[in-house]
């Protein structure tokens, strides 16, 4: 009985420090599981590789301060960057080009699910 406690506090130790760690990326995310989703979706669909591996832009556009801002089209228009450019963006790329970018965006196939936590993921980025 003399060793029962310290061993029972060294396996809640364990649990807890298991608990803290993702079990697919090293640094810690304090990002709400949709959005954590969507990062790693993003990652695993190559969006990072044109958008940045902090997603601060590349070839394409950064996604920094993305959401709410105003975007400025190929066409001369503004839209609002909210959630139904966003998803239409990545639905369909060609929809809305935005203004400044020689290279187009590939279209990808991803569910509307997927989509949407990679729209809930850019929004953290303020
Ligand atoms: C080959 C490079 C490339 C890849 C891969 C790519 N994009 Fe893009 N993306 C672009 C470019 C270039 C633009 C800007 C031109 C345009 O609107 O098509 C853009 C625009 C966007 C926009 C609108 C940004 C704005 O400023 O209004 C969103 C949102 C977006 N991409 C999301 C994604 C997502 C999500 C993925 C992965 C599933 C992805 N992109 C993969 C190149 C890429």
């Amino acid at each position: 009985m003399k060793r029962a406690l310290p061993f029972t506090a060294v396996l809640a130790l364990a649990f807890g420090l298991a608990a803290c760690g993702s079990p697919s990326s090293s640094t810690p995310s304090d990002l709400p599981p949709a959005a954590e989703e969507g990062r790693q979706l993003s990652k695993n669909n190559g969006c990072a590789g044109c958008h940045g591996s902090n997603f601060g832009g590349g070839v394409g556009p950064t996604w920094q301060g993305l959401s709410g801002s105003s975007v400025s089209l190929a066409n001369g228009e503004k839209v609002l960057a909210d959630r139904a450019y966003l998803i239409e963006s990545i639905k369909n790329p060609n929809a809305k080009r935005v203004a400044g970018f020689s290279s187009a965006m590939p279209a990808v196939s991803l569910t509307d699910d997927e989509i949407s936590k990679i729209v809930d993921f850019i929004e953290t980025l303020k």
